[in-house]
């Protein structure tokens, strides 16, 4: 991490070095710098930390890349998180070094992390053969320098895809391929400020990290609005001024509602009247377990609404494949602001895309994963109802992940570093809410898991619970918190072999 390209930088007023050409990964340097600070006696016993989201907008990285900095801190016992959401220095520098603390707690050995498909399962095989094919078949100039909208094969195939299965109203040319939707949201936000846009809406709680980041750089102001179970509260939208709205409407993040028939006809209403700009994020619409689909905002308003699209969910986010379905009058805008950030999407990638679109294997992909992650929703939602009763999982008909909402007695924070200490990765809602408080809730991703680890996660967490609840927590020793095979061998030989399924990827044939 040493050397030219390591900055020093003050984050919240704490002094931060980081360095984005090192190896070591941004939280493991954030982790670093405050430990250093704690130990040399800079960060002093009681001082409170400045919030994350403080810490992230300073030094342009991600919240979670944050949070998860400050969640390695408590788990080692440098920091310590209180009610109501602040973090303090747990340590003085004469506690400090203790042969324990100096030893890094593993990576949890069950982590129900949110927002991962299974990468194990990615269709290699197909895809090759979709690579192959272009390879050998694409024109010359498919190869040279390409429009901002992205390859026509691609453009052309996203739009009956989205048509078909998503309901749009989508031709080729409103589409603008991205790098993920951390991309396309970037894009829209920058041509939105170019045109005058002061404020941006979003939702409360929401995974805004993409979209503030880049309004809070090109100067927009981003308020937060409350969601219910029916999603966002169009009531509260309809107050705030907004010139756009972000909205995850098909499955809200994290909380899992669905904007109901008559709060989406009164968003739509909303932007009409103001001119305003409805986003529409449909990150994890295609995996819909006990209900049918419901067709994306974009088909109601295609003048209103862009609709954004992502494969991170469906296939791979390391493909960083997304696209944007945007209003005519922008979409110029877009792709313009898509040439000047990379000169377009890489052509490959984008015609092994098309092709595996249009020879149906995307849905094919679609139909295999289906089954495999409702399989594994059902085994958390069976072992949540035996061994968690009182915590009451919402948002589970669709998507990757569901949350559960804790009972008063159960506090969010405490919730997450008891878990944390007995090798179990659960994460808290709070981290995610802008300005509204709420109820204590934990999301659990579980398109990753198998269905014993889940059921095994879950028993954890029954000790978990019983171990806040007592108010008086009986940490697991210390070759449970610091020896990954001390765990795996009171968890049996059977669950080692099957955290190894975890582990390591299957091809599909
Ligand atoms: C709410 C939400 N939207 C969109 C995405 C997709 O982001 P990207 O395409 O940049 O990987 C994610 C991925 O986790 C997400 O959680």
């Amino acid at each position: 991490m040493a050397g030219s390209r390591t900055n020093s930088r003050l984050a919240g007023d704490l002094l931060i070095e980081l360095s984005r050409a090192g190896d070591l990964p941004l939280h493991r340097q954030i982790e670093a710098s405050i430990r250093d600070g704690i130990r040399s006696g800079r960060l002093r016993l009681g001082t409170s930390l400045p919030p994350t989201r403080t810490i992230a907008a300073d030094l342009g990285v991600s919240r979670g890349v944050v949070v998860e900095a400050y969640q390695q801190l408590v788990a080692e016992g440098y920091l310590t998180s209180r009610t109501g959401g602040y973090t303090q220095v747990a340590i003085g520098p004469e506690s400090t070094p203790t042969p324990v603390r100096s030893v890094p707690v593993p990576a949890p050995r069950i982590d129900f992390g949110y927002g991962r498909a299974d990468v194990s399962n990615f269709p290699r095989v197909a895809w090759l053969r979709s690579i192959r094919r272009v390879l050998i078949e694409a024109p010359n100039d498919r190869f040279g320098y390409l429009s901002g909208r992205g390859v026509p094969e691609l453009r052309e195939a996203l739009a009956d895809y989205l048509n078909r299965v998503r309901g749009t109203s989508a031709r080729p040319d409103d589409v603008v391929v991205s790098t993920g939707y951390a991309q396309g949201i970037a894009l829209l936000v920058q041509v939105l400020a170019q045109s005058g846009a002061k404020r941006l809406a979003v939702e409360d709680p929401c995974a805004d990290d993409d979209a503030r980041l880049v309004a809070a750089s090109a100067g927009l102001e981003v308020v937060g609005v409350p969601v219910d179970q029916d999603g966002i509260r169009v009531d509260v939208l309809d107050r705030t001024d907004a010139d756009a709205v972000v909205l995850t409407p098909s499955h809200q993040w994290p909380t899992g509602g669905v904007l109901s028939a008559e709060s989406r006809a009164a968003v739509l209403r909303w932007a009409s009247r103001r001119g305003a700009l409805v986003i529409e994020d449909d990150y994890d619409a295609e995996y819909r377990y006990d209900r049918a689909p419901i067709g994306a905002m974009q088909g109601l308003a295609p003048d209103h609404v862009v609709y954004a699209g992502s494969a991170s969910k469906t296939l791979a986010p390391g493909l960083r494949l997304g696209w944007l379905v945007v209003p005519r009058h922008l979409v110029d805008d877009v792709a313009a602001a898509k040439i000047a950030a990379d000169r377009g999407s890489a052509a490959l990638d984008q015609l092994a895309f098309a092709d595996f679109l249009s020879r149906g294997e995307f849905d094919r992909h679609l139909r295999r994963m289906r089954p495999v992650y409702r399989r594994r929703r059902d085994a958390l939602l069976t072992a949540l109802r035996e061994r968690a009763p009182e915590l009451e999982p919402v948002g589970v008909a669709a998507g990757l992940h569901l949350v559960a909402w804790l009972p008063p007695d159960l506090d969010e924070n405490a919730m997450v570093n008891a878990a944390a200490r007995r090798g179990l990765g659960v994460y808290g809602v709070a981290p995610y809410r802008i300005s509204c408080a709420g109820d204590g809730g934990l999301i659990f991703g579980y398109a990753t898991l198998s269905e014993r680890t889940i059921t095994e996660g879950i028993s954890i967490l029954a000790a978990v619970i019983s171990e806040v609840r007592s108010g008086d927590p009986h940490p697991p020793g210390r070759g449970e918190r610091f020896s990954r095979v001390g765990i795996v061998e009171r968890a049996g030989a059977a669950a080692q072999a099957e955290h190894a399924n975890d582990v390591y990827p299957r091809r599909d044939s």
